[in-house]
């Protein structure tokens, strides 16, 4: 990627001081930090760490043996302990943690205190049910407080928390399920969705049939549906949990245990169970939350509105925010149901201080109208916050506008699954931001830009972003696959060299400006879909002999998913057949991997090695100027596609 092509697309002639009356009240003001984070990076984190309450204190702060790092050597601690029994003793027990919201509109208030009883009552009954340190617990609820509440009742007793995000599909858990071979499952009745039930115990029961691993489920009552109980493995949250005692003495953990698994999408079909240890990740979550978004935890009410179903939720509705004894939103619904303006609506009545939330859902704001939030008084908002995907500095503007009435600051966060925490973002009281970039790595973090060889990219310029040097709250691994671990992020540019899967350059003023996946995974919505999944989720119909899928840009969505289907012998590809295969795709894996459009085609582009040639299939599908075609095997298979795909797009709606 060269920077001249990137040159250009970006305005980087609006800049944004933080505003003075932010300024004057913010946590961090000035650079020093960043000389703090530079000079001596252990030493930094060190210090970090040390705002958190342990039990032994660490030996050695970091042992590196790239690619594996180990934070915090020989210092035992408790997350749980952490979030919740250290404030509660500190007499901050009638504090709220959550201010919980549920889609229908029935609403829950949860202080420290009641938080800390339910996590011991819910630890007491993972225990009966069998489960220990080391055990993994899968978990597959919507956004209700028993989430928080079994994830930290996991961190207590030291069991190992996979959470799979509620609109992932049966096989999808089944095969998250097994892959770690999880030991009970946590799960609800229902889900709400817009103001209907999505039976998430059927969908877990289904999956139920082929996971050999679980000896018990655990199940909430939320939207009681009728559901099959099995007398044998079933038992319901509210037979089990509240008769327990609240009463439940934190395990002592090494800082290196493992605090959680999560799933994410990577370049093959098999998503890559990322691997979180404790005391680094709480640590870097810890401080990140308190200077990105400037908490003062005594006043502020934050809202980070994603799903406890993504990382963005782990560290930044559960764990980041508890350590740092937050009040928090927790909203179960979504954007725009009974109506559009319902964000705005909870902003106003919590009095909403930070807003955290992703630009997919800026830019769908945008579209609605403004007149959703100019109706509500959002004069209480003093932070904004976006993640998952570029920001265009459009819906940058926009948000800092018609949000944040131009008195907020705007955070753009960038990070991963695999990072943990966030990497690269202003500091609010201190960096002067331009809409679209997330300016600079945080103190204490490292990150550079290289060319395909693997050599720094001066200032300006543009390649692959790396981070080079170990942080607190970086994975540990891919559960079971050490070699994809190695191969996948520390192989590519050398040793010690994380190579994050985004291009970016960095400007004249070495702000980074993050420009999206150069891998085959595609990032729809801010969620992140890998192409092969998707491929093979296609194939595996009956009907389909091959199928190809790229990313296309999408101006709400980030990115949309087109599909390109050959279908089998003799069948038909139709209207019927596209819908069909669409609806199996959300099958296999959730709706969000729905294909936006769906192309059949009697043969696909590939090189005479017989590789099929994504690139020019995305280029057909954003309609550019095709790429190189010298390679192609058949050129004429390319034109005929490109006839038809033009054709398909106008007669889709
Ligand atoms: O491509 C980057 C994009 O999201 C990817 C990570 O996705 P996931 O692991 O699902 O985590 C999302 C929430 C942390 C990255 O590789 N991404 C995330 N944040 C940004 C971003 N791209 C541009 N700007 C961001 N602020």
């Amino acid at each position: 990627m060269g920077a001249e092509a990137i040159e250009g697309l970006l305005d980087e002639g609006r800049t944004f001081p933080p505003p003075q009356d932010f300024k004057r009240q913010a946590l961090i003001t000035g650079a020093e930090v960043y000389d703090e984070g530079n000079t001596d990076y252990e030493g930094f984190w060190a210090r970090e760490a040390a705002e958190l309450d342990w039990f032994r204190e660490w030996d050695t702060i970091l042992d590196w043996q790239p690619p594996h790092a180990k934070w915090f050597v020989g210092g035992t601690l408790n997350v749980a302990h952490n979030c919740l029994d250290r404030h509660v003793q500190a007499g901050h027990g009638e504090q709220v943690a959550y201010h919980w919201e549920g889609e229908p509109g029935d609403t829950r208030t949860i202080t420290y205190q009641q938080l800390l009883q339910d996590v011991q009552r819910a630890a007491n009954a993972l225990k009966e049910l069998g489960v220990g340190r080391g055990d993994r617990v899968a978990i597959y609820l919507p956004m209700v407080p028993e989430l928080p509440t079994i994830m930290l009742a996991c961190a207590r007793i030291g069991a190992i928390h996979s959470v799979v995000f509620a609109g992932f599909s049966s096989a999808a858990l089944r095969d998250r399920i097994n892959d770690s071979e999880c030991k009970v499952l946590v799960t609800a009745d229902g889900a709400w969705r817009r103001g209907s039930v999505f039976p998430l115990k059927e969908n877990a029961d289904e999956a139920l049939t082929e996971t050999p691993s679980i000896a018990k489920v655990l199940v909430v009552r939320r939207t009681e549906n009728e559901v099959s109980m099995d007398a044998e493995r079933d038992v319901w949250w509210h037979d089990l949990v509240p008769d327990q005692t609240a009463d439940c003495p934190p395990e002592h953990m090494d800082a290196e245990d493992l605090l959680y698994l999560l799933y994410t999408s990577g370049t093959t079909g098999k998503p890559k169970g990322i691997m979180h240890a404790t005391g680094g990740y709480l640590t870097q979550v810890a401080f990140t939350h308190r200077y990105v978004f400037d908490l003062k935890p005594d006043t502020d009410v934050y809202w980070c509105a994603a799903d406890i179903g993504w990382v963005t939720g782990h560290s930044y509705i559960v764990y980041g925010p508890l350590a740092n004894r937050a009040t928090s939103v927790l909203y179960e619904g979504t954007p725009n149901f009974p109506a559009e303006d319902r964000f705005w609506q909870i902003v106003e009545k919590y009095r909403v201080t930070q807003l955290y939330t992703a630009p997919t859902a800026i830019r769908a704001f945008m579209k609605w109208g403004d007149e959703h939030p100019a109706k509500h008084d959002l004069s209480s908002l003093r932070l904004l916050g976006t993640v998952g995907e570029p920001i265009n500095p459009e819906a940058w503007m926009w948000y800092r506008e018609h949000i944040g009435g131009e008195r907020c600051p705007v955070v753009d966060t960038w990070w991963q699954t695999e990072t943990g925490a966030i990497m690269i973002s202003p500091l609010p009281g201190a960096t002067t931001t331009k809409p679209g970039s997330a300016t600079f790595p945080l103190p204490g973090i490292s990150a550079t830009i290289v060319d395909d060889r693997g050599q720094e990219v001066g200032v300006p310029g543009g390649g692959y972003l790396v981070l080079d040097r170990p942080w607190p709250s970086m994975l540990r691994g891919i559960w079971g696959d050490e070699q994809r671990f190695r191969d996948t992020y520390w192989s590519r540019f050398g040793e010690g060299i994380y190579f994050a899967g985004d291009g970016a350059k960095r400007d004249q003023d070495g702000y980074f400006w993050l420009l999206g996946r150069v891998d085959d995974v595609m990032n729809v919505s801010g969620h992140r879909i890998s192409t092969t999944e998707v491929e093979s989720a296609l194939v595996s119909h009956p009907s389909v002999a091959e199928a190809a899928v790229v990313g296309r840009s999408d101006a709400q969505t980030g990115q949309a998913i087109a599909a390109f289907v050959t279908p089998r012998g003799d069948v038909e590809g139709d209207e019927a057949l596209a819908k069909e295969l669409r609806d199996h795709v959300a099958k296999m894996i959730s709706p969000i991997a729905k294909p936006a459009s769906l192309l059949f085609t009697h043969d696909l582009p590939k090189t005479r090695s017989g590789k099929i040639m994504r690139r020019l299939l995305k280029d057909i599908a954003e309609d550019k100027e095709l790429g190189d075609t010298t390679t192609l095997a058949d050129a004429s298979v390319v034109d005929a596609i490109k006839g038809r795909y033009l054709d398909h797009s106008k007669s889709q709606p």
